[in-house]
């Protein structure tokens, strides 16, 4: 087993806002105490803004896609834009980090340098980018592009995206603007810097036309867990968002992205590994066990079938007989998902594992905790002592989850010391233990090279 980093002293905490419900609860939009609109619903957003920051959440997290069809999960189907709602949302907190995603797929960086700087001005330095690539290959089809491009294409497209976004948060330095109105001239010309970039998918001159905030530049997120994946988190992450089930594949995956972090000559203090979780909390374990054997018999084979179909770019299976080995399937379309579902598929069918079995398997994507609070905060704990996770990401579904997460969890890694009472800093930054960059012009420094086309490495 891989070494375990040096655990963090404070557990960092992420809520993710998916309304009516993602692929991993499609019965959700059922829940009594959901608005039926709640993808779209700002009094639903902000009341769960307000009751995350109250609960001393680091961060909220605003998943997203370009591409939808008819059988889309719930929550995908009819939702606001990230940049646009945490814009509303900064304006009804005063705490809480506001983490967006934006894809490197579709999308110029000057673009998304200007909207993420602008929502960072906005909220006084709380905002956050989640870098996708875009899973979903349709999306071509949304933005004038013959084609979606392979892994490869796609993230040596992000690395230099990602590259562009942070050197245009480098255009002012600080003081760059007249702070009295004897200043000699409103802008100090020799504190503003183009950017003059020549690359293998963009040419940006620069600079951009909005400073940075209190915090420098947002933090940065990244999730795919494919080698390239690993390889763009070690270059540039703040923070690797991750679907580990269990604590030996989140210490598998730190430690590699920690070892090809160091080689990019990273500070290792300042990556966190934050995976995502799902709670079912009861008073007894036997009454959670029992909600959750609830809701999964409620679950439709239907929707399972769209769940894994998206992952297989559209394959239909329905067609395949539930109970026979997982059909092997063509190389293109196998090639389409999450490369740790595509593992993991693998994985079972060389273990004759069944179709059915899989449809089920995907329903619960990443770590889901069943049972009392005393339960799932101790379970926490141990990941956290282990140096698994430096926090979670959790989903917000059920609303009494959420109410019992809240009242009865965080109270309990409170007296556990893993949570602090109240905010001790005011930007997403300080939440999270990162420092400030330094400007470029005084000495901070650009991203490390990545690796030529055709070179990532694996
Ligand atoms: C935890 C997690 C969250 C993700 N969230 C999004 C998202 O909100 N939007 C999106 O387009 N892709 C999302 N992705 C997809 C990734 O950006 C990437 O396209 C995908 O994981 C395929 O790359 P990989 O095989 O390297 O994991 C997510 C992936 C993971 C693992």
């Amino acid at each position: 087993m891989p070494t375990p980093a040096q655990p963090r002293k404070t557990l960092k905490l992420g809520a993710v806002l998916v309304g009516v419900g993602d692929a991993s609860a499609s019965e959700l939009w059922r829940d009594e105490g959901v608005p039926l609109d709640a993808s779209v619903n700002l009094k639903w957003y902000v009341q769960q803004a307000r009751e995350a920051e109250a609960a001393r959440f680091d961060f909220l997290f605003i998943v997203d896609s370009q591409y939808i069809t008819s059988a889309y999960p719930h929550h995908h189907l009819n939702r606001f834009e990230p940049l646009t709602l945490l814009s509303a949302l900064a304006t009804s907190t005063a705490r809480i980090g506001l983490i967006a995603t934006v894809s490197t797929t579709y999308g110029e960086p000057f673009d998304t340098a200007r909207r993420l700087a602008s929502l960072d001005l906005l909220s006084d330095g709380r905002a956050g980018w989640n870098i996708v690539t875009s899973q979903d290959a349709g999306t071509a089809g949304n933005f004038s592009r013959a084609e979606h491009g392979d892994y490869q294409t796609r993230y040596r497209r992000a690395a230099e995206a990602v590259e562009v976004v942070t050197g245009l948060w480098n255009s002012y330095e600080t003081g760059a603007f007249a702070s009295s109105r004897q200043a000699p001239e409103f802008l100090d010309k020799t504190k503003l810097h183009s950017l003059d970039h020549e690359g293998e998918f963009y040419r940006v001159k620069g600079p951009l036309n909005i400073f940075r905030s209190r915090q420098g530049q947002p933090p940065l997120v990244q999730a795919g867990t494919s080698p390239e994946g690993r390889d763009l988190s070690a270059r540039v992450a703040d923070i690797v968002f991750s679907f580990a089930r269990t604590p030996a594949e989140s210490l598998e995956l730190a430690a590699d992205v920690r070892r090809r972090a160091q080689a990019y000559g990273r500070n290792l203090d300042e990556l966190l590994f934050m995976p995502a979780l799902n709670v079912v909390l009861a008073n007894t374990q036997a009454e959670a066990e029992q909600i959750e054997a609830q809701r999964a018999a409620k679950l439709s084979l239907e929707k399972m079938h769209q769940a894994l179909s998206r992952q297989y770019n559209g394959h239909d299976f329905r067609h395949y007989p539930l109970d026979e080995p997982f059909p092997q399937v063509d190389a293109a379309d196998a090639a389409a998902g999450l490369s740790q579902f595509r593992d993991e598929i693998e994985h079972g069918r060389q273990r004759g594992q069944t179709l059915r079995q899989v449809l089920y398997s995907l329903q619960t994507p990443w770590l889901r905790l069943v049972g009392t609070p005393e339960y799932v905060a101790e379970q926490i704990s141990q990941w956290h002592a282990s140096g698994a996770a430096d926090g979670f990401n959790l989903f917000v579904h059920h609303p009494q989850d959420w109410l019992r997460f809240r009242q009865q969890v965080v109270p309990l890694l409170r007296a556990r010391g893993l949570l602090s009472e109240d905010y001790e800093g005011a930007t997403l930054r300080e939440h999270l233990g990162l420092s400030v960059p330094e400007h470029r012009a005084r000495g901070g420094e650009a991203l490390r090279p990545g690796p030529r086309p055709g070179q990532a490495r694996g």
